[in-house]
């Protein structure tokens, strides 16, 4: 568990350390340049080295050693256990892994915050990763789903006389087929996110020659949003470790990234910023996210009161909250509870009001309801539960219940809403989203939406559904990105989602709007559980604390089921 915490972000290293190692660690991370570009699979991210140096820290500051054999001194099958067997070669962590008649030798950390590979699952000639549920090709070490975009390393492994060896590294192992020739030359992405970051970088992956042009009315490059309410916010996390990438990476990868852009309309083939810019595409992808509902409450206009989407506003909300020793959430969901829990770490006393009897009910039933309300209460958190916040004088929050609640800061948590309007405007065919079919591709030929304004037949629900979770809108950004290059591959993912609540992260499989029964195995309050949200008897989602492999075995079940019912 200390290690998930240290490598998922929440950083618990000692301060004075990181000072020792500092100039190692600077020197490592600025001397960091993406790999030769015509190979974009070499492209790793600042986050990904700063989470590498502080594991190294880790390491150090624990005299620990790698773990399990050297492996370039040979290993018995016998000593695999499932197929795997964790080792080192040198400083470095590797993992074998057995397929069938091969053996596989890969870094045995995840690109994407670090997670242990040797408790993942091995599914078809792939590693899933048990934390956020990213896969690794075994034979070239490329990522192929989100959210690790970038590859794992990969070492030459040779039997003789009964023994594995690892070998050198292997490289240049990832081959891609070229984009067709009928490959558009010009693509625009509307959207600087999670879903447009991944369709840009998997167009340079795939060696999509033409034009990318990424237009964002973010302020700031593409981030890890999940990060804003969760490491960066309780200040464990430096802010250089926000971005997904390098700034320098955009030049490099000729991805031309526009910032403070806002698309105001989309013409046949060319869309307007609102500073009158014209850009022509052949392919347009739109992904405009989701934007925070804002109160309607008297004095909700006021600086203090916040809502929390982009960097910037994470930015104000740790600015405010500097000068304020307490904090008001409205809403008890899930950007609302982890910004309490931030703002607990920050030792701010935070009170959370909300209409609902338990937070996150709605979503994961009233039993990790139960749960969570009483973690957050450990830690401090004070909750106003079946109450509303009817006006916000100065700092004073009067509630419903005729309670008041003095806060220097205040941030409404209380839902989002796709940001439809410029699809609305173009005459996209909308439903709560834009309608996309099965290859991401809106009402209109050759314009494409991903992420959180999607609404796309799910074939696990049988239903057409909208969700806002980072790894669907990444997963939709690399499809949507395939097929506006002219190939045809439906977006089929089984939706996942993960949330992070002090140390105690809860992973969720699948979308089950409405249940009849919630089969519990385990306990949750021991924080060792798995629930399953059943219709009619049929799993339609799982919840787990901690129940990692399940949760991926979950997953692919759920995989298996949409291919013997198409
Ligand atoms: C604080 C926070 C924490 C989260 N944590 C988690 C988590 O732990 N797990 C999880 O699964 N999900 C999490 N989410 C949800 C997840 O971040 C979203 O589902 C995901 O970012 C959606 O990706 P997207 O690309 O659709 O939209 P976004 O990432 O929101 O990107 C939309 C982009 O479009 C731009 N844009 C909008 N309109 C225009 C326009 N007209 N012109 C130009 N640009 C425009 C925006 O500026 C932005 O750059 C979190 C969200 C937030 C805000
Ligand atoms: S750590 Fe592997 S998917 Fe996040």
């Amino acid at each position: 568990m200390g290690d998930r915490a240290l490598a998922m972000g929440t950083f618990f290293f000692d301060e004075r350390l990181i000072d020792d190692e500092q100039g190692r660690i600077d020197n490592e991370v600025n001397a960091f340049t993406p790999h030769d570009c015509a190979d974009r699979s070499f492209v790793t991210s600042r986050l990904d080295v700063k989470c590498r140096c502080l594991m190294e820290l880790d390491f150090m500051t624990k005299e620990s050693q790698p773990s399990g054999p050297d492996l370039t001194s040979g290993v018995a099958l016998t000593q695999f256990v499932d197929g795997k067997l964790l080792g080192h070669v040198g400083e470095e962590e590797v993992l074998l892994v057995q397929d069938g008649s091969e053996i596989f030798a890969i870094a045995a950390h995840c690109s994407h915050y670090h997670g242990p590979l040797n408790e993942g699952l091995m599914v078809g000639g792939t590693i899933r990763c048990p934390w956020h549920h990213a896969c690794f090709d075994l034979r070239s070490g490329d990522a192929v789903r989100a959210p690790a975009l970038a590859p794992l390393d990969c070492w030459q492994v040779e039997k003789r006389d009964n023994l594995v060896f690892v070998r050198e590294k292997r490289v240049g192992l990832i081959q891609r087929g070229k984009p067709p020739t009928s490959a558009p030359e010009k693509i625009v992405i509307v959207g600087g996110g999670a879903a447009g970051f991944a369709a840009a970088e998997m167009l340079r992956r795939r060696e999509f020659r033409g034009s990318i042009v990424m237009l964002s009315s973010d302020s700031s490059a593409p981030v890890d949003r999940p990060n804003l309410s969760k490491d960066y916010l309780a200040g464990s996390a430096p802010e250089d470790w926000v971005p997904l990438r390098p700034d320098s990476y955009y030049n490099e990868a000729g991805i031309e990234l526009h910032l403070n852009s806002e698309v105001v309309s989309i013409n046949a083939r060319h869309v307007t910023t609102g500073k009158g810019d014209q850009v022509a595409f052949d392919r347009l992808l739109l992904a405009t996210g989701a934007e925070p509902v804002r109160l309607s409450i008297p004095g909700a206009d006021q600086p203090h009161v916040r809502t929390l989407r982009s960097l910037t506003d994470c930015r104000a909300i740790i600015d405010t909250s500097k000068t304020s020793p307490r904090a008001l959430i409205i809403g008890a969901s899930f950007i609302g509870l982890e910004v309490a829990a931030a703002l607990r770490a920050r030792d701010i006393e935070v009170h959370v009001v909300a209409p609902e009897k338990r937070p996150m009910e709605r979503i994961l039933g009233p039993d990790v309801g139960n749960f969570i309300r009483a973690l957050h209460e450990e830690h401090g958190v004070i909750f106003h539960l079946e109450d509303t916040v009817t006006a916000i004088n100065g700092q004073r929050a009067t509630l419903k219940s005729g309670r008041t609640l003095d806060a220097g800061l205040v941030v409404a948590g209380i839902g989002v809403r796709p940001r439809l309007a410029l699809a609305e405007k173009a005459g996209l065919v909308t439903d709560r989203g834009v309608q996309v079919n099965a290859f991401l591709e809106t009402s209109a030929t050759g314009i494409y939406a991903a992420g959180d304004i999607a609404r796309w037949p799910d074939p696990h629900s049988g239903e057409r559904i909208r969700v806002e979770h980072w790894v669907v809108a990444q997963r939709q950004g690399q499809t949507a990105a395939i097929n506006m290059m002219g190939m045809r591959e439906k977006f089929a993912a089984v939706p996942f989602f993960w949330s992070q609540h002090y140390d105690v992260p809860i992973n969720y499989v699948g979308h089950a709007e409405q249940w009849d029964e919630i089969a519990i195995d385990g306990n949750i309050r021991a924080r060792d559980c798995l629930l399953k949200y059943k219709r009619k008897g049929r799993v339609l989602a799982v919840a787990s604390i901690f129940r990692d492999l399940a949760s991926l075995q979950a997953e692919v079940q759920m995989e298996d089921e949409m291919i013997q019912s198409v």
